[in-house]
């Protein structure tokens, strides 16, 4: 116990936001000191156990062009963990990486991991952490640590309305005095609108593109509504396997995300089906914040709003709001026992 106390003195707690597309670390005083991809680069040997090559912004910077040897992962996938392996290498990478920035001496770790993880799963990443050195690890729920994130007062006996979407999920939650009220977790987010794109420009232009072309349209010329005059020349392969550009409009983008953002819609409506009358008020008067990179996507603040019929804002830097949110629980006594599990 005293020489546990003598280890918090010295050693830097560690945040950790382990996202589907992102994982952010921050630390004690210094704030977010990893902000990478969540993806990694192995290959494949014939006589020996695949060998990783690359992790986070390396590994992306190598995507869409690897040779067949060679495999681009991303360990966590629409919102859990699809390789088990790669996602402890990964924790333990990033880590490594950030200890490298801070005296390191047996830290205490929070991991805020998507909604839908089981428990072996959460076990698996717990043990990542703990193999590289963790003295303690807390795993926080992602709804929590983004409304936290986002600058809202869980505690207040107001009901706030966060909605967090990913590049796996989007989580619903509802807080009022400290506890979540209800919440909602479905497995649509910022690479389903990828996928969407993907499939939109397969069958109406004959243009096979692949993930990273889709969201770098999705980026530039992407949203919700649709914008006069906005498009793009993008380049692929048609069906017949001939390489081909053509013009894609932003029009094309709004059709495309249709269904996606439908479905998100959909599962707002649920949530809000089950909120108690009594906190209906609070809600209508606070609006919804949105937080997680999806919610970047032009025009998504503004189709909520419609859709929904209730205010709806970004927050500040939606894209840091859980890492934040997740350190701000590792601060706070209260807030780790009462919102973390062990
Ligand atoms: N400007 C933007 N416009 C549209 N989409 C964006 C923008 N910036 C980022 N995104 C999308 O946001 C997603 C990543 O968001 P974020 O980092 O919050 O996800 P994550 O936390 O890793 O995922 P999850 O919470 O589902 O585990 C990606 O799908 C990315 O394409
Ligand atoms: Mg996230």
């Amino acid at each position: 116990m005293i020489f546990d106390s003598l280890l918090g003195l010295f050693s830097t707690d560690m945040a950790i936001d382990l996202g589907t597309a992102n994982t952010l670390v921050s630390i004690k005083d210094k704030g977010i000191v990893i902000n990478e991809p969540s993806v990694v680069v192995v290959k494949h040997q014939k006589y020996a156990e695949a060998k990783v090559l690359a992790v986070g912004k390396q590994a992306k910077i190598m995507a869409g062009k690897i040779p067949r040897n060679m495999e681009l992962i991303r360990p966590l996938r629409d919102g859990v963990i699809a390789d088990f392996d790669i996602t402890a290498i990964m924790i333990k990478y990033f880590i490594k990486k950030a200890h490298k920035r801070s005296a390191f001496l047996r830290p205490r770790i929070a991991i805020c991991i998507p909604h839908g993880i089981t428990g072996v799963e959460r076990r698996a990443v717990r043990d990542a952490a703990y193999s590289v050195g963790a003295r303690d690890v807390f795993l926080v729920e992602e709804p929590m640590a983004a409304a936290l994130g986002a600058g809202i007062s869980i505690h207040s006996s107001t009901g706030n309305m966060v909605i967090d979407i990913g590049g796996g999920t989007t989580e619903i939650g509802v807080t009022s005095l400290g506890g979540q009220i209800v919440s909602n977790s479905t497995r649509v987010g910022g690479d389903r609108f990828d996928k969407a794109i993907i499939d939109y420009i397969r069958i109406k232009h004959n243009l096979y593109i692949g993930e990273q072309t889709a969201e770098k349209l999705k980026f530039s010329i992407g949203s919700a509504h649709p914008i006069e005059g906005k498009s793009a020349m993008v380049k692929g392969r048609d069906g017949a396997g001939l390489l081909l550009e053509k013009e894609i409009t932003s029009q094309d983008m709004t059709e495309a995300l249709a269904e996606p953002l439908r479905e998100i819609s959909f599962s707002i409506r649920t949530v809000l089906d089950q909120i108690p009358p009594d906190l209906a008020g609070d809600i209508i008067d606070n609006g919804i914040v949105l937080t997680g990179g999806g919610s970047l996507l032009r025009g998504f603040d503004k189709y909520i709003q419609e859709h929904i019929k209730l205010k709806a804002k970004l927050c500040k830097d939606p894209l840091l709001a859980v890492a934040r949110g997740t350190a701000k629980v590792l601060e706070d006594k209260k807030l780790l026992y009462s919102l973390s599990t062990k």
